[in-house]
């Protein structure tokens, strides 16, 4: 199966009415701007909703609920939750209580629609700023491709850890940084699909050009991320680079498209007593 260069991303690219090229010139926003955009976030809707072979669901997902694991009788804090699909499952699944955080106005009203009826919290908070207050109340904390939008990664795992209690389990996915490093997609010759990777040790913000805006995302790579989260309290449990599972794809061609490059990294990790 030939794929697109842009279908390499996390969530793809699709090319949308009116589309117009960035202005290379404009300014880089900060994902909670990104993701407080309407034009912006219907785009992203129109993506996740539209995905024939959504990578968030046929590989970043899976891997989380694995890593989650029973979580019956658990109570969950979600930090990014965006629209709450996740929460939704968790609850579904006997998880006693979910806390979804997000910053974004558009997210939370949606994670609201999705919760509705169930007994799931949601609430609005910037997590570059954000302190919480529930300490020690949760056995789990998950946070989906939400981090890489995040610039002080090392305060929040400060809170992150305070919330849990001891022994309590974090679970959380990034872009992988195989893509964070830089974004430029490759097409070679031979029909397959390829990533550039440039940079990969430099450290730091990154512009991602997507859905006709700039956002700005905070590379990490894979030893950076483990440093942060042993040197805040926490022991690293498993790691996964997103390798695609067969059972997860309908079809054979869909998975080894997938083979290629790495989407995302998984990281599950307990906090120290
Ligand atoms: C790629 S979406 C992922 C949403 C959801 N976790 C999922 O997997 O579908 C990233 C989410 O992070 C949220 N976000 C980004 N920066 C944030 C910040 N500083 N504070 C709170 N939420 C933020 C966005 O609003 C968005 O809902």
């Amino acid at each position: 199966m030939t794929m697109r260069p842009d279908a390499l991303r996390l969530v793809r690219d699709t090319q949308h009415e009116g589309d117009v090229p960035v202005d290379p010139s404009r300014q880089a926003v900060d994902g909670l701007a990104f993701f407080s955009d309407a034009q912006i976030v219907a785009r992203y809707r129109t993506l996740r909703s539209g995905l024939e072979h959504d990578p968030a669901e046929t590989i970043e997902q899976p891997i989380v609920r694995s890593f989650l694991g029973d979580v019956g009788g658990r109570a969950v804090l979600d930090l990014g939750c965006g629209e709450a699909f996740l929460g939704r499952q968790l609850l579904a699944a006997g998880a006693a209580h979910y806390l979804g955080i997000d910053g974004s106005p558009l997210m939370v009203a949606k994670a609201r629609q999705t919760l509705a009826g169930t007994g799931g919290i949601v609430e609005q908070h910037d997590l570059e700023r954000w302190c919480g207050g529930l300490i020690g109340r949760f056995d789990m904390v998950v946070s989906c491709l939400t981090f890489q939008y995040v610039a002080d990664l090392p305060r929040l795992f400060e809170i992150i850890r305070h919330h849990l209690k001891p022994g309590g389990v974090l679970v959380f996915s990034v872009e992988h940084p195989v893509m964070t490093s830089s974004y430029h997609a490759l097409a070679p010759a031979d029909g397959r699909s390829g990533w550039a990777v440039y940079d990969y040790f430099r450290h730091g913000s990154r512009d991602d050009h997507w859905l006709d805006a700039v956002v700005r995302k905070h590379h990490r790579t894979i030893a950076q991320l483990i440093d942060i989260v042993r040197g805040h309290g926490f022991d690293l449990d498993r790691l996964s680079e997103g390798e695609p599972d067969r059972a997860n794809f309908e079809t054979v061609q869909g998975y080894e498209a997938r083979l290629d490059v790495p989407i995302c990294c998984v990281l599950r990790c307990i906090r120290r007593a």
